[in-house]
């Protein structure tokens, strides 16, 4: 396992579409290992692969509460087949650290993927596990959180986002 580097906002790469994987092989699940090491590293919640550069359609999380054992979630090819409810969360990306925005999603999602093994799973999420499963898959189609915000919003979170960047270079 290794650790990568997080790109961070404004990189392009955040941008890209990722491609379904044709097949999960062993170069799957060592980017999914070096994800999970990444993610737990950072720390986070949640990583794509979007996030690391690589434009394949990958992303994992651990939405555990504070005192719970691990339990890392890996997707592979994820599609939300269903969804109900509308919940406001506030969310932080590592695309954008020091940085956090109030986001509306749905409160429920179902969603179809691939596991490590390649074997086709389904999984019913509610409240942070389902956020942060849109919140990932949203990556992967080359989106931020910044893209559910108002203008004004965005342009405020974006002035705040300099503002923390500033500081950590300056510390
Ligand atoms: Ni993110």
């Amino acid at each position: 396992m290794a650790l990568r580097e997080v790109l961070t906002w404004p990189d392009q790469r955040l941008l890209e579409v990722a491609a379904d994987v044709p097949l999960v092989d062993d170069a799957v699940r060592t980017l999914i290992d070096d994800m999970l090491e990444t993610m737990y590293a950072a720390p986070g919640v949640g990583l794509a692969a979007t996030q690391l550069g690589v434009p394949w359609r990958v992303v994992v999380m651990d939405c555990r509460d504070a005192e719970g054992e691990r339990s890392p979630l890996a997707l592979v090819n994820a599609r939300i087949v269903d969804r109900a409810g509308t919940v406001l969360w506030r969310e932080g990306c590592l695309s954008l650290p020091g940085v956090t925005a109030e986001i509306e999603r749905s409160e429920r999602v179902t969603v179809e993927y691939l596991d490590r093994d390649g074997e086709p799973q389904r999984l019913e999420a509610i409240n942070l596990l389902a956020v942060c499963i849109q919140h990932e898959l949203d990556h992967l189609d080359g989106h931020l959180y910044l893209d559910r915000l108002g203008l004004l919003e965005r342009k405020a979170t974006l002035l705040e986002y300099d503002d923390a960047r500033a500081e950590a270079v300056a510390s």
